[in-house]
């Protein structure tokens, strides 16, 4: 095994001087006087449930894959990214550890609506659509098969479950929650963005198929936080592979599911060990979806 197959994986982190608000299934969040800070773990979840063995690399990917995509699609809506390099002040004691997977961001009240875009038919949109033949209400042309790509981009919300999964519904079910000029909002720069991205990615041979964005706003603003088009909120896969009629192979955490299929996990917590096998194959997939998007190894 080479040094770099043996990397550590952070489940957890803390840091004596900071106050930690709260830990979701990936990130670990932190106040940082105003702002927050937010660390990219190497938990990962399946099923929305975190398993016990961390992706060494994985939150660094997540970080730094975002932080590509905020970048370079600020011009659609600025992100709540403030520092991601340079830690001072109070964080300056811990800028080692946070070194590539933390970011210094805006607080913000998030809007609890998921923003999900589908450019193709996969997941619960596919489900959604062999029983409806519409996804979250949307009606679409008959005949189209799973993975097939969408005549246009969609916007198909779901809510911000607190516990348990996430529910899509309606753009009228949205509207009725945040209101309709809000709403409309997010459609369309979520759907801005998709296309943007999509374009890039593609150029790139990667398809992403659909992806889930949060906002949330600050001084009346309309802010993209939490994640960007990672393999974490998004399917990528890879164009030359593609062929619609059924699942297509993909840079996120289908190994990991198929393992978790595979050996029959009842998916209630909590969630089985992973192999080293497992392990290894995932994050190499992470560190590629990193590559082929970006251009460069990470690190
Ligand atoms: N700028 C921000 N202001 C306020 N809250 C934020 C900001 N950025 C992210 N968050 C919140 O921090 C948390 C990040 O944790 P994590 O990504 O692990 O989320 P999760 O909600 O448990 O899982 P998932 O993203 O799969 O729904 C989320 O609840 C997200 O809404
Ligand atoms: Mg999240």
């Amino acid at each position: 095994m080479t040094s770099s197959q043996m990397a550590l994986a952070i489940s957890e982190t803390s840091f004596a001087g900071l106050k930690l608000r709260g830990r979701g299934k990936v990130r670990d969040i932190y106040d940082a006087g105003d702002d927050l800070l937010i660390v990219a773990t190497d938990r990962l979840s399946a099923f929305d449930v975190v398993l016990p063995t961390p992706i060494p690399d994985k939150g660094k990917v997540l970080t730094q894959l975002s932080l590509f995509w905020f970048k370079k699609l600020h011009g659609i809506v600025p992100s709540h990214v403030l520092e991601a390099v340079n830690f001072t002040g109070e964080l300056a004691p811990y800028a080692r550890e946070l070194a590539g997977r933390a970011m210094l961001v805006r607080r913000t009240e998030p809007i609890p609506i998921e923003c999900v875009v589908r450019g193709y038919l996969s997941g619960s949109g596919w489900k959604d659509y062999k029983k409806t033949g519409s996804v979250c209400g949307i009606a679409l042309p008959g005949g189209l098969i799973e993975s097939s790509k969408l005549p246009e981009p969609i916007f198909t919300p779901s809510t911000k479950a607190t516990s348990g999964h996430d529910e899509n519904i309606s753009f009228d079910e949205a509207a009725s929650q945040i209101g309709t000029p809000l709403a409309e909002r997010l459609r369309d720069v979520s759907i801005e963005i998709y296309r943007r991205a999509s374009e890039y990615a593609a150029e790139r041979g990667i398809i992403i198929a659909d992806t889930k964005f949060e906002f949330g706003i600050a001084n009346g603003e309309l802010i993209w936080i939490d994640e960007a088009l990672t393999p974490d909120s998004s399917r990528f896969w890879p164009a030359d592979e593609y062929k619609p009629g059924h699942a297509q192979p993909s840079f996120d955490k289908q190994y990991v599911r198929d393992y978790l299929e595979q050996i029959g996990w009842n998916k209630q917590a909590p969630g089985p060990a992973l192999p080293p096998d497992v392990v290894a194959a995932t994050r190499v997939r992470y560190r590629e979806a990193y590559e082929r998007i970006t251009g460069h190894a990470l690190d």
